[in-house]
């Protein structure tokens, strides 16, 4: 009897644990936005792909494949130096650093679309929401992952 009693207790809070756990995976889920949640809208994406060609195209290529002078920014190039990175440091990257002969240059309407086509060449889905520089915090709360 006393053993029983023991038994349905252990049974009682490994069910407890099993839920909280559960339960704290489901919110850690919603909580956690990506770059695979519609973050950037196609016409961004577009005007984007206009202003790369003629603002990062000489380095880059115009479809920002990559030439001798810098990187590819598509593919695992670009998703093995930005995993798990938050959007906002991306963002801080082209907007502080790019161009690299003419760092700052950049208007942040023109970065914002730039990184929108970057996303759009990356396969990441455009959404109805456009893709804002501020505030900071939301580009924070936005995480570079893999397609899930
Ligand atoms: C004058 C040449 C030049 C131009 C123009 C240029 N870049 Fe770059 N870019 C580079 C070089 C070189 C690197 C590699 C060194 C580094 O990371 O700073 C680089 C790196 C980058 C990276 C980081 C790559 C990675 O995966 O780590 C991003 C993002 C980037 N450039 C975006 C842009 C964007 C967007 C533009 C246009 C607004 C642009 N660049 C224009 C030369 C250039």
């Amino acid at each position: 009897m006393k053993m029983r009693s023991h038994y349905t207790t252990a049974v009682i809070v490994l069910a407890i644990v099993l839920a909280a756990g559960i339960g704290r995976t489901v919110l850690t889920a919603q909580a956690k936005k990506t770059v695979w949640n519609g973050v950037y809208t196609s016409e961004q994406a577009t005007r984007g792909k206009a202003t790369a060609a003629e603002k990062c195209g000489a380095c880059h290529s115009p479809t920002l494949l990559g030439g001798d002078l810098a990187p590819s920014l598509v593919g695992n190039d670009f998703i093995g130096h930005w995993y798990d990175a938050k959007l906002s440091e991306l963002v801080d990257k082209v907007i502080d650093t790019m161009p690299a002969d003419a760092p700052g240059s950049l208007k942040p309407e023109d970065g914002a679309d730039i990184v929108a086509f970057m996303l759009e060449l990356n396969g990441m889905p455009a959404g109805k929401d456009a893709l804002k520089l501020e505030p900071k915090a939301a580009l924070e709360a936005i995480t570079i992952v893999k397609k899930p």
